[in-house]
């Protein structure tokens, strides 16, 4: 059983791609949201609680849930032996080898597990999402249609609010 945790605010197809390859790797696959709220999210943990499960629906392995404190102890909780976690560019791999190994410190018996997301997706971050999207950038392709949406309402409620 693996755990892909992450913030996913909001998901985009790169995660998506990386769920549907953890999918098919593992036995049980539980995509997991940090719940921190010193991060500032764009969508509560609730909303991208939704927005994960109406994209996931379609794999039966595939679990949402979400977590506080250490990574480590929340796996160990679920006898989960493997932490997923994507790379798109060498810019990634220092903060994730950073992660993995202090992961491996606290808990030897866990092991982090690197995939590569889909070429087309290895340009693609939430945060540049948002910030394109908030400046009317066509983000389509980018996210899920059903996030895509999301962002629209969430936008024009934004807007209605300043005006
Ligand atoms: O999608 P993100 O924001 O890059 O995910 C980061 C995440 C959630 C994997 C990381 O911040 C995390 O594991 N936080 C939980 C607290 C923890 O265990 N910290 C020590 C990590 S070495």
């Amino acid at each position: 059983m693996a755990i892909y945790p992450g913030s996913f605010d909001p998901i985009t197809n790169g995660h998506l791609d990386l769920i549907q390859r953890g999918s098919r790797l593992f036995d049980r696959l539980i995509v997991s949201i940090l719940r921190n709220e010193t991060k500032e999210p764009l969508f509560s943990v609730e909303e991208r609680t939704e927005m994960l499960l109406e994209v996931v629906h379609v794999y039966p392995n595939v679990e949402v849930d979400s977590f506080d404190g250490l990574l480590v102890d929340y796996a160990t909780e679920h006898s989960a032996t493997v932490l997923l976690r994507g790379i798109r560019a060498i810019s990634d791999y220092e903060y994730e080898l950073q992660m993995a190994l202090m992961n491996r410190r606290l808990r030897p018996e866990i092991e982090t597990v690197f995939m590569m997301s889909n070429e087309a997706y290895s340009f693609i971050s939430s945060r540049l999402v948002k910030e394109v999207f908030g400046l009317g950038g066509n983000i389509s392709g980018l996210v899920p249609p059903s996030v895509e949406a999301r962002l629209d309402r969430r936008l024009s409620k934004t807007k209605l609010k300043g005006a």
